[in-house]
């Protein structure tokens, strides 16, 4: 049996126990990140460099989203080079494919521009809730049409002169905080988006950085009309891609994973803080600007209790730190984890449904994911239902569990993380 093959067209991963994970890896430049590098390039007035940017299917897609606003994006090497300019009319609809941190982002952005901008997606996409953008774009001054009643995608949005708004959104959400300060930087007034729970601040950082008119305090996001002057930028590793390795060193015996230059602030950094509860041997060393190194070796882990205020610290981890959960001594709850239905998938579900494929007890009771631990895992078969973290996750579970994991849908995975197999290879001893 071999530890890790691939079916030819690639969809279905089959993955079974080996030996260690040891290395050191650079995850994928951050998703969250690369998307408003790109956003915020096109905006400017001039020439932005970006580095390190996610290669995935979605950060793709904003490329070629900004690119259809008439921003000028080359890629030379290993940077990106994008020419700023005035936003015109995109030729036709917007297809952002997988990627609702594009469609909700660009939304905000379309909201600004006196023109009409059509966006829409896959099957995924066109399911996902769109009225938590809509609302405060409308509120703005933009008109929002959609699917029943501009709850869903396809979007057809005309934007234009819009004034500031103040939105305390009802969901925490990153995405709607970005949304609305970027339809801000289009609009009379000041926009202040303030939150009941503090989400990912990477919008507030990076206008700032770039020069936009910005202000942060109290739990209080506020800007004003302005243009991000042009900037270079060296986008650090995707906390989200590096949460898998941690998993799985502290999970396969033997493991001792190093990773270079990940991201670590407010609204991100949720996963490591209950790795550390759960009793993993865990390095976090700062290496300056929000930067930090990784290592992670295998040892026991504890059931813990996340709350419904740490959630969105780690939304994206909760399907990873799920199957970390189910071989930990104790149960695990994740409380208040009902945006989870909200995602690619329904992530509640489907994270369920795979631990149970692999042995695994596991309850959702409301909003809360109970998962009781002390599972010896035991390979199953796993349909990623086109979710990109649900293939990784379940694959990193294959790696603890005795027998084979077979994960199909698992081409969703060049969603975020095309090169995930090859670091996998890259960090597995025989
Ligand atoms: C993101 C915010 C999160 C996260 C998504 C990326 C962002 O969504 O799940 O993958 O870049 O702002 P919500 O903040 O809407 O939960």
């Amino acid at each position: 049996m071999r530890p890790v093959s691939l079916s030819g067209d690639g969809d279905v991963l089959a993955v079974s126990a080996g030996g260690p994970l040891q290395g050191e890896l650079r995850v994928p430049g951050d998703k969250s990140i690369s998307h408003r590098a790109l956003l915020l390039a096109a905006l400017a007035d001039g020439d932005s460099s970006i580095s390190g940017l996610s290669g995935g299917a979605d950060v793709a897609a904003t490329a070629a989203a900004v690119g259809a606003l008439g921003a000028v994006v080359e890629s030379a090497g290993e940077v990106v080079r994008v020419r700023g300019r005035e936003l015109r009319e995109p030729p036709g609809p917007i297809d952002v494919g997988n990627s609702g941190t594009s469609i909700r982002l660009l939304s905000g952005i379309a909201a600004g521009c006196p023109f009409t901008t059509v966006l829409g997606g896959d099957a995924s996409v066109n399911r996902r809730p769109m009225d938590r953008v809509a609302e405060p774009l409308r509120l703005m001054g933009a008109e929002v049409r959609g699917v029943d009643g501009g709850r869903r995608a396809p979007l057809r949005i005309t934007g234009g002169r819009l004034r500031g708004i103040r939105w305390r959104p009802p969901v925490a959400s990153g995405q709607v905080k970005g949304t609305v300060l970027l339809a801000g930087l289009f609009a009379d007034g000041e926009t202040v988006v303030s939150e009941p729970i503090p989400t990912r601040a990477h919008t507030e950082e990076m206008l700032e950085a770039f020069g936009a008119d910005v202000r942060v305090a109290g739990g209080e996001v506020a800007v004003r009309a302005s243009r991000p002057s042009p900037f270079d930028i060296a986008v650090p590793g995707d906390p989200s891609a590096a949460a898998f390795w941690m998993v799985g060193a502290a999970l396969v015996p033997g493991s001792d994973v190093t990773l270079h230059d990940v991201y670590q602030g407010q609204g991100r950094d949720g996963y490591l803080d209950v790795l550390h509860r759960m009793g993993a041997d865990l390095t976090v060393q700062p290496t300056g600007d929000r930067r930090v190194r990784l290592v992670c070796r295998a040892g026991p882990l504890r059931g813990v209790t996340v709350t419904a205020g740490e959630v969105p610290d780690l939304i994206d981890e909760i399907p990873v730190l799920a199957v970390a959960a189910a071989v930990a001594d104790g149960p695990t709850r994740f409380e208040g984890a009902g945006e989870l239905r909200h995602k690619e998938s329904d992530r509640l579900q489907n994270v369920l449904g795979g631990l149970v494929a692999l042995g695994a007890r596991a309850e959702v009771e409301g909003d809360t994911l109970v998962v009781h631990g002390g599972a010896g895992l035991r390979g199953g078969r796993i349909d990623a239902a086109g979710d990109h973290r649900i293939a990784m996750a379940f694959c990193i579970g294959g790696l603890a569990a005795i027998g084979e994991t077979v994960i199909s849908g698992w081409r969703s995975v060049a969603t975020s993380y095309p090169g995930f197999v090859e670091d996998l290879a890259r960090c597995r001893r025989a």
